[in-house]
């Protein structure tokens, strides 16, 4: 039987998933344009219909103009039709050498709020295949102001 992972989310999210999503956001690490703050992030977000979007941090000379690894795999799955996900793995690191966890800014929690609930959006900050936590967007991103209190 698959191995179910996570603190009392055991239903939710599969341990081989996790591995799956880290083993992406691994691959995706090596495409992370960083030559400004040499910092290479790397995303994997899976859509409720089971499909993985990656995604990097794409720097700029112009610094703003900079996009993170959450928002570009964001932004990459909306404009291909999707907008309900399930959860989303961050790694990164100084170089590409992952040593710590890897939280979301703050523009990031809120870009993904737009497309999920809260409470039942999980983000992923992993370390390796084997060494990650997991939190709720609630939990990251709390009272949060999303697209009902404009309806
Ligand atoms: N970065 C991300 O890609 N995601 C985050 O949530 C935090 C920061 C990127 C932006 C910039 O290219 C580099 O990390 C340093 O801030």
């Amino acid at each position: 039987m698959e191995q179910m992972m996570g603190r009392g989310r055991e239903k939710e999210i599969s341990a081989d998933k996790i591995r799956e999503l880290v083993g992406r956001a691994k691959e995706q690490l090596g495409l992370a344009y960083a030559p400004y703050s040499g910092f290479h992030v790397a995303a994997a977000l899976l859509s409720k219909d089971g499909r993985i979007y990656t995604g990097c941090n794409v720097e700029n000379a112009s610094y703003p103009a900079g996009n993170c690894a959450e928002r570009t795999a964001l932004f990459k799955a909306v404009s291909e039709g999707k907008r309900e996900f399930s959860c989303i793995v961050i790694m990164g690191g100084a170089g590409g050498r992952v040593e710590s966890y890897c939280p979301p800014c703050g523009i990031c929690r809120q870009a993904l709020r737009e497309f999920c609930r809260p409470s039942e959006f999980f983000v992923i900050l992993a370390r390796s295949e084997e060494d990650y936590r997991i939190f709720t967007l609630e939990e990251l991103l709390p009272e949060s102001f999303g697209p009902e209190a404009l309806i």
